[in-house]
């Protein structure tokens, strides 16, 4: 039975903006999508006049797109029996997917060093602060059916005040509690984007959000850059174009790339915005992470009330296993968020609600430990590439639980394929890119122990050795830029 068109058009996602002709652009987004273990090997891929006639094509497109993908060595057509994929030799056994970043969210093979997943430790702070508390704070809370669709009201306003400290004009009452940032990115998403409308990122973007916008059904495109983040006048130019439902901004450790936008480039992007009307999701998960020098206005204090909506979370700051984040948004959106949890799960838990509810008031110094953790691991990894790398590029990162690599000439998926044969786990590039680009991007998650970071390093660079790319290491001519 061929894979269904339907489901592969929802994969596709964005295939269909920027340059050349459609067919090949439409071969780039399949071969994206094999080489990231998306579409498994010996899958039969939809016949083409199927495929065509759910993504409103000539056949010719398709098929000419087939053929493309065949040339590459990624499919084999055989006279009646279609098209079947056919992964690289030595690719690891998929589907690792547009989630090729959370296939180990369950945990990895023994003895793989995971720097794919950028969670953050429980901290001793967290730790700790939890021991603390008093059950009797918790069992209060235990009462009622349990049922409180936009959150406990205690945590509300204790995350309230919290954010109006951290400059962000939020009440008890414009807050969602969520299961996660993930959630917020989810629920804001479908109260805002129509089935079939554009969503424009950043050209490096959490994967999290990507997948979300693809299974919604969203075409996403990403938004040209320079080094200091998106470019305003593009962002023009697509909102002209596109007229988008939103735009997804993570202006603060974007992740993977880590950078912080300038309040110049910040004020830029918030005058278009202002211009178009667009509504905005304002990402600051991993906020807490920066320095809080570097810390940007939010967007909701440069735009029109009801324009932005801000997620943040207990994540990078506590700790991801208390699965509790947050969105921000006006009266009317925050009627409408409820509306949309109350049919995703009805309520977020409340025994780990009362627990973030009495971590509040610890954040901050939470969040200095966590950075403090994050950057032993930052300089072992950086201390480990800057022996080892010969021509990569660290681009400059502000904050962020993670290093992002510029690798000239390097492939990184093959990389990370080969990495993982090496007993490493790192993500490549295209796994951060709406259009499945940056395959010379890596990033590095930098949580772990230093030793075991160092390790890491050490395999990876064991496997960029082995796979070709690295056919004559020069470790003099290390170009490091952080
Ligand atoms: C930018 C961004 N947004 C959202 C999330 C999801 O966070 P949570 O664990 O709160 O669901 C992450 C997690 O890595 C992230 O990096």
């Amino acid at each position: 039975m061929p894979f269904s068109a339907d489901r592969l058009a929802l994969l596709l996602g964005t295939w269909d903006g920027g340059e050349g002709p459609r067919w090949r652009r439409l071969a780039d987004r399949l071969d994206a999508l094999v080489q990231a273990g998306t579409l498994a090997d010996d899958l039969q891929l939809p016949t083409e006049r199927a495929l065509a006639r759910r993504l409103g094509l000539g056949r010719g497109t398709v098929a000419a797109a087939y053929d493309e993908l065949g040339h590459r060595g990624l499919a084999v057509s055989r006279q009646g029996s279609g098209s079947r994929v056919r992964r690289p030799a030595g690719a690891p056994p998929g589907p690792r997917g547009t989630s090729a970043m959370f296939a180990t969210l369950g945990g990895s093979p023994e003895g793989t060093i995971d720097l794919s997943l950028a969670e953050t430790r429980c901290i001793e702070g967290t730790r700790a602060a939890i021991a603390a508390i008093d059950p009797r704070w918790v069992t209060a809370h235990v009462d009622g059916t349990g049922y409180l669709p936009a959150g406990l009201p205690a945590l509300r306003a204790a995350l309230a005040g919290w954010l109006q400290h951290r400059g962000l004009p939020a009440t008890a009452d414009s807050i969602v509690v969520t299961v996660g940032a993930q959630q917020a990115i989810s629920i804001t998403t479908q109260v805002l984007c129509p089935a079939g409308s554009a969503v424009l990122v950043e050209e490096a973007t959490y994967p999290g959000a990507l997948e979300v916008f693809r299974r919604l059904g969203l075409r996403v495109v990403s938004i040209p850059g320079d080094g200091g983040g998106p470019d305003p006048s593009a962002l023009e130019a697509l909102a002209a174009r596109l007229r988008p439902a939103m735009v997804y901004l993570i202006p603060v450790g974007n992740n993977p790339t880590g950078m912080v936008l300038s309040p110049a480039r910040l004020d830029a992007l918030a005058a278009v915005l202002a211009r178009t009307g667009t509504p905005v999701l304002d990402d600051r998960t991993p906020a807490p992470l920066a320095p809080p020098a570097l810390n940007v206005p939010h967007l909701a204090t440069r735009l029109p009330a009801g324009q932005v909506v801000t997620v943040g979370s207990a994540s990078k700051v506590a700790w991801a296993g208390l699965r509790t984040g947050w969105l921000v948004g006006a009266p009317g959106f925050v009627r409408e968020a409820v509306a949309a949890r109350i049919a995703a799960d009805l309520a977020p838990p409340l025994t780990s609600q009362a627990l973030v509810a009495a971590l509040v008031p610890h954040l901050d110094v939470m969040a200095e430990q966590a950075r403090a953790e994050v950057a032993k691991a930052r300089r072992a990894a950086i201390d480990e590439l800057a022996s080892r790398l010969p021509d990569g590029v660290v681009a400059p990162t502000d904050a962020g639980a993670w290093l992002w690599l510029q690798l000239p000439g390097a492939d990184a998926v093959r990389l990370t394929e080969t990495a993982e044969r090496h007993g490493v786990l790192v993500t490549a590039g295209p796994v951060f890119s709406a259009e499945g680009r940056l395959r010379d991007r890596l990033r590095i998650a930098t949580v772990a122990e230093p030793a075991e970071v160092r390790t890491g390093i050490q395999r990876l660079t064991q496997a960029w050795e082995a796979s070709g790319d690295l056919a004559r290491p020069r470790r003099e001519a290390a170009m490091l830029v952080i």
